[in-house]
């Protein structure tokens, strides 16, 4: 166990956060030592994953961090149409789904070059490019810790919606593996965003996995910084779900304005590649990146943060910076997208 522990490198925003108690756990025996631990029980906890997905609001934690890092990959069973494989939490998101496109499994190349780690991919059931983790997850081992009893949560269990799941609620539940069921032979998922378009510009016709895999993490490095490069969340804000109502309202003042069809399963199809004839859906998602972009954001730089010059969306931090001014400036841009077109925008990442 650490003490006054500097979560700089644990945080993809970059920002110089200590923890009073950080704690690295390896194994299943760790993981019951820390249940044992006095100061772990005594204190507020925080599991930390890739850190790629949080901000915190104050430079001192006061409480306990978690770092779960098991590491592991087993192919649990096969057969002639999917692959069930074992990930251990602290698996690398990225490396994890480069391993399954290589070994030509279908499921997760439009997930490719996601920040974070295996664990935390389905507490806000991670998406890209037209797919969620929800899709091949299969179950979700769990362990309590205040308790140390273990629990597995079946797909339907975990209750997935869009960046969404169970485990945003249940308190004290380290996710120490996750079960994928990939499939050998499956269909490509190309009609979201410019995917099609890329593989058509380089000449692509038959793309198999490891080209969409690829597409998309050129597609990603174009819009998003670089993790470890600039500090950023990825997408700061969730989408905007309005009334199919507010939508017209809006699309009479601004006709190009982007959309996406909200579905039972909120799936992020656009528009324009779902059958006209469909019986129009009561909500509408709206890109938010789309919203603070119009607002006037975009490339804005105020001292040590900023607004993302290629995606409106993501919001950054030079160097330097403490996290109240990534909290200002959250601020500032919800009033701004508010005045403008009476749309609440919500964080995505977690503030802590
Ligand atoms: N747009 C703008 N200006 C901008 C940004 C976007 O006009 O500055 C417009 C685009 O032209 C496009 C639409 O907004 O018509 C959507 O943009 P994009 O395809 O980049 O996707 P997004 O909806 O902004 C979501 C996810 C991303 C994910 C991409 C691709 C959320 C909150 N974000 O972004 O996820 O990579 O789709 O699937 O759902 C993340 O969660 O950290 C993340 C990066």
């Amino acid at each position: 166990m650490e003490k006054n522990f500097s979560l700089r490198e644990f945080n993809t925003f970059g920002f110089a956060v200590k923890a009073r108690y950080f704690q690295e756990l390896k194994s299943m025996d760790d993981i019951h030592d820390l249940i044992k631990n006095p100061e772990f029980k005594q204190s507020r906890h925080l599991i930390l994953s890739g850190g790629s997905n949080i901000l915190f609001s104050s430079e001192f934690f006061d409480g306990f961090v978690v770092y779960p890092n098991l590491k592991g990959i087993e192919t649990l069973e096969e057969t002639d149409e999917t692959v069930k494989i074992r990930c251990y939490c602290g698996e690398v998101w990225k490396d994890f789904v480069n391993y399954t496109v290589s070994k030509g499994l279908y499921g997760l190349e439009n997930l490719a070059d996601i920040p974070g780690k295996v664990g935390a991919a389905p507490v806000q059931n991670i998406g890209a490019y037209g797919a969620e983790v929800k899709d091949t997850v299969y179950q979700v081992h769990t362990i309590d810790l205040a308790t140390g009893k273990t629990n597995v949560f079946s797909n339907e269990e975990c209750q997935f919606s869009y960046r969404n799941s169970i485990f945003k609620t249940i308190k004290n539940t380290l996710i120490f593996a996750v079960d994928f069921v990939l499939k050998k032979h499956g269909e490509l998922k190309l009609d979201y965003g410019n995917i099609r378009n890329y593989l058509i510009n380089n000449n692509i016709s038959n793309p198999t996995i490891k080209d969409v895999a690829a597409t998309v993490k050129a597609i990603r490095a174009e819009k998003l910084p670089e993790v470890g490069v600039v500090g950023s969340v990825g997408s700061f804000f969730q989408n905007a779900i309005v009334s199919e109502e507010k939508y017209l309202e809006l699309k009479t003042t601004y006709q190009d304005v982007p959309s996406y069809p909200v579905t039972a399963e909120q799936n992020e199809i656009p528009r324009c590649a779902r059958n006209d004839n469909a019986v129009p859906q009561a909500l509408v998602k709206i890109p938010t990146g789309w919203l603070i972009d119009r607002a006037g954001w975009k490339g804005y730089r105020e001292n040590h943060v900023g607004v993302w010059d290629k995606q409106a969306l993501v919001l950054v931090h030079y160097g330097g910076g403490k996290p109240q001014e990534i909290l200002d400036l959250m601020k500032k841009i919800q009033e701004s997208v508010y005045n403008k077109f009476g749309i609440e925008i919500k964080p995505e990442v977690n503030i802590i």
